[in-house]
């Protein structure tokens, strides 16, 4: 169990390290057969990224007081579709990009073919990973498992991707924004908190379980606004991107096409303020997912 007195920094240290050793351990080793793909999921997964899935998983986990090692297959298997999700965003058919986290996309890396695939295996290895016996009741894991398939597919994020490539060349509103990006990028992020919920055996419509998925739901929305800024803006030695202004280059609507970069910016914030209100009634035990949001909405990268 974390010790709350553990500074987030720490925490962060520690639970990037414990995310990254359970993903190497849970993944096919590189030289299994068929080794080439096996070497590219482990390519997709493993070559750097922020963790912030798993690490908001754990976070919900100390605020619910509960045992670390139950979150490992949970934090795992979710951060694995996600990296599912970003080799196929990349795909020439999507987004067409050439660099992530500073290295070749998986299709540039081995070949388009390999990525589709990748894709496909890490999206049912993480169902997998959740499913095995891992200390949580067969009852928690379905409740995981119900949880991270609505999250991922098409009433989640691979719905907000469909509506992200039908919108590219148009204008959308605000709330129609708001619906893509929370689906597409809120899902996943509400699905790590609704995986510790689960996990600490909390239903989602308490008082407490529905604060942190409200919490849950701005932050979400606060990282794809943060995320298009960086889009614009960002330093590409930390971005880890080819350029700057892609999405305006591809006629991708986002929060900074729609608002302005200014405006783009005190909305994340007020996101931000939006999800610690949200855990106003938690003590101490919240801190690390109060600066998580903080990140977040700060990071550089
Ligand atoms: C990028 O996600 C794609 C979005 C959903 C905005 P991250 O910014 O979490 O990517 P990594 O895993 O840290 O590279
Ligand atoms: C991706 O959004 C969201 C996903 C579901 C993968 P973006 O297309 O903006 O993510 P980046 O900027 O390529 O990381
Ligand atoms: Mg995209
Ligand atoms: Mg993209
Ligand atoms: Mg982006």
């Amino acid at each position: 169990m974390t010790k709350i007195s553990e500074s987030f920094a720490a925490f962060r240290e520690r639970i990037v390290a414990r995310s990254e050793r359970c993903l190497e351990n849970y993944l096919p080793a590189s030289n299994a057969f068929p080794a080439r793909l096996h070497e590219a999921m482990r390519y997709s997964v493993l070559g750097g990224g922020k963790r912030v899935r798993p690490l908001l998983v754990y976070a919900a986990g100390a605020a619910l007081g509960i045992h670390e090692s139950l979150l490992d297959r949970p934090a795992a298997a979710l951060e694995m579709i996600h990296a599912y999700s970003l080799v196929h965003d990349d795909l020439p058919a999507m987004d067409n990009d050439d660099l992530r986290r500073g290295r070749p996309t998986c299709h540039k890396a081995y070949d388009e073919a390999t990525a589709i695939l990748v894709g496909d295996a890490l999206l049912t290895h993480a169902f997998r990973i959740l499913a095995e016996p891992a200390g949580l009741s067969p009852g928690q894991q379905l409740r995981m498992l119900a949880t991270l398939a609505q999250a991922a597919g098409s009433h989640g994020m691979v719905g907000g991707q469909a509506v992200d490539l039908a919108a590219v060349g148009h204008e959308l509103a605000q709330p129609a924004l708001e619906q893509m990006h929370l689906l597409k990028t809120g899902m996943l992020i509400r699905c790590a908190i609704q995986l510790g919920l689960a996990a600490g055996g909390v239903a989602e419509d308490t008082r407490n379980g529905s604060a942190l998925i409200r919490y849950a739901d701005r932050v979400g929305l606060a990282f794809q606004v943060q995320d298009d800024i960086l889009d614009e803006i960002g330093d590409i030695s930390q971005t880890g991107k080819a350029k700057q202004g892609a999405d305006r280059e591809r006629e991708k609507p986002g929060f900074v096409t729609l608002l302005g970069l200014k405006q783009a910016q005190d909305y994340a914030r007020n996101l931000l303020d939006e999800a610690l209100q949200e855990l106003q009634a938690w003590g101490a035990e919240a801190d690390h997912l109060r600066a998580l949001a903080r990140l977040i909405v700060e990071r550089n990268r």
